[in-house]
């Protein structure tokens, strides 16, 4: 379809609902936290699997004026979206995507010496990021490459920086050391290289470092896991408001008692005589396989406001749950049942499956049927 919606998703399968003023209530969250700076908006992985057109929209709305995305094909299917915006691509040029750089308005975060060479080779007008590693060891200019671009100020000749900017390693747990050691070496890049370029702006702060506090700010925050609800700090109360929920359907009820099994691998077995549903969700949606039985610890769903085991493995389109205990006019055939949503957030999810939130969103499936809530959609 036009709008990348896959042709698979209709509502014959499960729901997933985005809750767009959320987000733009969440954006609004962030500003208060950092009023001095600006608040740009990571929407890479398709907004974190979240739909990149109505929540680009709806964030352009609440104020937002430059978004993140990791490649340049991103970019492209951005700009066509946001005709106006800063479009930063933070895994940088390569000699294959300038082009496409150029075609789109695309501006690029620099992490090399040899994507700056690129990027002058391309003699490309627009401003670029400049990216200096203060100890992430992924992308940006390690020290050696950033003394040679200090020592050796040409290899900036005709390329415009606005912007320099790094990245926090441990921004999510606010005591770690390597904050305030990546503070000062961002300070102390910045002011080296303001000698050479004169003023720019400094960004530094995700999510979680803007909850650091205003010493992190600079003049632009690069939020994105925040404004999709994900909690900033964990172990603390979440101040964002969620913002997806998935409900799955019960396609079929049976009794089983001992000595069944339930699901592949027969990994189940049945203690006493119960009630199991089989609800229409499963792995390929994102629901994750590994939350079913994680070192003995039981995921639950959630039926009308009841608290209900996972049974057996999380298939591909199937999830089977323990019914026993709800009302017989409850668990039946065209139930809705919560996977996501105010009783599981993707944070607790994730925590259940071995991995984090940011996992969970971005794995959500094609198959989706995906509605969106207010906003801008
Ligand atoms: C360079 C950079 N800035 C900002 C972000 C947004 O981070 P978060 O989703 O934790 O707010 C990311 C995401 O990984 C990133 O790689």
């Amino acid at each position: 379809m036009a709008d990348g919606t896959p042709a698979t998703a209709d509502a014959t399968g499960a729901r997933l609902i985005v809750d767009l003023d959320a987000i733009a209530e969440n954006y609004r969250i962030i500003r208060e936290r950092a009023p001095g700076a600006q608040v740009g908006a990571s929407v890479k992985a398709d907004a974190y699997g979240l739909g990149l057109a109505p929540v680009a929209r709806t964030l352009v709305q609440a104020g937002c004026r430059t978004f993140f995305v990791a490649t340049a094909g991103e970019g492209r299917a951005l700009r066509t979206i946001l005709p106006d915006a800063e479009i930063v691509v933070l895994n940088g040029p390569d000699a294959e995507s300038v082009a496409i750089f150029r075609e789109a308005g695309l501006t690029p975060a620099l992490n090399s010496l040899h994507q700056i060479d690129t990027w002058r080779g391309g003699g490309i007008a627009t401003p670029a990021w400049l990216h200096v590693d203060t100890g992430m060891n992924r992308l940006g200019l390690g020290p050696d490459e950033a003394e040679t671009l200090f020592a050796e100020p040409d290899r900036l000749r005709g390329v415009g920086i606005s912007t320099v900017m790094s990245h926090l390693a441990c921004a999510d747990e606010s005591g770690h050391p390597m904050n305030l050691a990546q503070l000062g070496a961002f300070e102390a890049a910045r002011t080296r290289l303001q000698a050479l370029t004169g003023p720019v702006r400094a960004s530094l702060a995700n999510s979680p470092g803007v909850f650091l506090g205003p010493d992190y700010h600079f003049d632009l925050v690069r939020p994105g896991a925040a404004l999709y609800g994900l909690e900033p700090q964990p172990g603390q109360p979440n101040p964002m408001r969620q913002t997806v929920e998935i409900y799955a359907k019960i396609l079929q009820v049976r009794s089983v008692d001992t000595p069944m099994t339930v699901g592949y691998g027969a990994a189940h077995k049945v203690a006493g005589p119960a009630r199991i549903a089989t609800v229409g969700a499963g792995y390929a949606d994102g629901y994750p396989r590994a939350a079913a039985r994680r070192t003995g610890e039981v995921m639950h769903a959630h039926v009308a406001g009841h608290k209900v085991p996972l049974f057996g493995r999380v298939s591909m389109d199937l999830i089977t749950i323990d019914v026993s205990e709800l009302p017989e006019a409850v668990a039946v055939p065209g139930q809705e049942v919560e996977l996501v949503g105010p009783n599981a957030t993707p944070d607790s999810l994730g925590a259940s499956a071995g991995t984090i939130g940011y996992e969970v969103l971005t794995r959500f499936g094609n198959r989706l049927h995906r509605i969106y809530r207010g906003g801008s959609a």
